[in-house]
């Protein structure tokens, strides 16, 4: 079939194996451009398809020779309709994986279920022993806790009083303010159990009960923390509190590792249009300006450009792992740097509909959102007949 972006709000409910392979075998080669790192061997990775999860996939596996495990939550094809692009994503990592001799296999299903931990646990055991990586990269709006049964929704709001300021529909390059009602303390403790530390905590608890985290076993989780501008919606706001409690989570986890000699370790990422970022207010016009700024200083990364740095500069540098003050990996030192940050503040405030398009990269911003479902990918011909029933390779 020929296939089109169909777009609807944050979201596309279409995407493009073609483009998401090309996307794939271009993150590939960064990789390999960049020269190996004497990385992880074997790498279980929880939320592999899109994002920062796939670029840390793509890492371990064309930066270490890595077997990995993926485990995501995606759409599966059906006749005239596509899968969702985390699913035509692994497909493109694992046959790409499979042809350079690596071990790739995955798991598609709900992460957050006693089910596909043990699915998972299985897994390793039968093929791969022992683990040396887990990388926990979910980014979720809801989940069903194992125990209790209960579905928790996460929200993002401000905390303690109402929140206003502009954001931009990204679509449409409208600028607008907006005002959002701050949270009750149950938002927070919804957002918290979906996006907080403990699904990483209990996954861990298992990898090791079973014996299958390796002696020195690494565990890393992705944060986020931000500038001023955006802090009252997000590192003040109710998904701030689940990463304080992510971030938390790190040093509960070490020490139950203490014994396997293993560490966990958050690492504080960039602010990147993925799927997961452009539902959150705000933030959408600081990235299009922060694009703007990062570029014209050539410090522009995307996902792969930062997991890359990642795993070379902080993680695998043969020295011990340097950490600010509360302890966490920081790859968002670009981003965070003062005459970025000097830049961005001044741009926002002379933002409008009218200026934003010379102010800010509003045509990156589209392109990267676009790029995310496999459209707008250079090479790639949409015009021609396409299929969509692809398989993913590994997918046990
Ligand atoms: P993403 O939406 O691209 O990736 C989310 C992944 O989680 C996908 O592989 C998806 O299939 C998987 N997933 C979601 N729900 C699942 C479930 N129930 N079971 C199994 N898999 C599930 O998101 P991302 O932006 O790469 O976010 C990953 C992490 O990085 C998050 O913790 C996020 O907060 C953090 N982070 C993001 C940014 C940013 O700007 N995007 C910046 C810093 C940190
Ligand atoms: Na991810």
């Amino acid at each position: 079939m020929i296939i089109a972006p169909r777009i609807r709000g944050f979201i596309c409910l279409t995407a493009h194996p073609e483009g998401c392979a090309q996307n794939v075998l271009n993150q590939i080669n960064y990789v390999k451009s960049k020269g190996p790192i004497e990385g992880p061997k074997k790498v279980l990775v929880i939320g592999a398809s899109t994002g920062f999860g796939l670029a840390s996939r793509i890492t371990s596996a064309f930066g270490s020779d890595a077997s990995t495990i993926g485990v995501y939550f995606e759409k599966p094809p059906a006749a005239g309709k596509t899968a969702s692009p985390g699913w035509y994503n692994t497909a493109a990592f694992e046959t790409q994986a499979h042809a350079a001799g690596l071990y790739a296999k995955s798991i598609n299903g709900d992460a957050f279920s006693k089910e596909i931990k043990e699915k998972t646990l299985a897994l390793i055991k039968a093929d791969l022993g022992q683990i040396d990586l887990v990388i926990y990269s979910l980014a979720s709006p809801k989940r069903t806790h194992p125990v209790t049964g209960v579905t928790h929704n996460s929200v993002l709001k401000p905390i303690g009083e109402v929140f206003t300021n502009n954001t931009v529909d990204f679509h449409t390059g409208i600028v607008s303010e907006i005002s959002i009602q701050p949270a009750n303390e149950e938002d927070i403790e919804n957002t918290v159990a979906v996006m907080g530390g403990e699904d990483w905590g209990m996954w861990i608890d298992e990898l090791k009960a079973a014996g299958l985290l390796a002696p020195g076993a690494t565990t890393v989780a992705y944060s986020y923390i931000g500038p001023a501008l955006t802090e009252a919606v997000y590192r003040k706001g109710t998904i701030g509190r689940a990463k304080d409690h992510l971030e938390a989570t790190a040093f509960t986890i070490t020490d139950k590792l203490k014994d396997l000699n293993g560490k966990a370790y958050v690492s504080v990422n960039k602010a990147l249009v993925t799927q997961a970022s452009s539902a959150i207010p705000v933030i959408p016009l600081y990235i299009s300006l922060l694009y703007k700024v990062m570029k014209a200083e050539g410090i522009h990364e995307g996902c792969i450009e930062q997991i890359q740095r990642l795993f070379k500069e902080r993680l695998y540098t043969g020295a011990e792992v340097q950490t600010d003050a509360q302890g966490r990996i920081r790859v968002d030192d670009w981003e965070m740097r003062e005459d970025v940050q000097a830049k961005v503040a001044a741009l926002w405030l002379e933002s409008t509909t009218e200026s934003l398009p010379s102010t800010g990269d509003l045509a990156g911003y589209k392109k990267d959102f676009l790029n995310l479902f496999g459209f707008d990918v250079a090479g790639i011909d949409y015009e021609v007949e396409t299929d969509e029933m692809v398989e993913i390779p590994g997918l046990v």
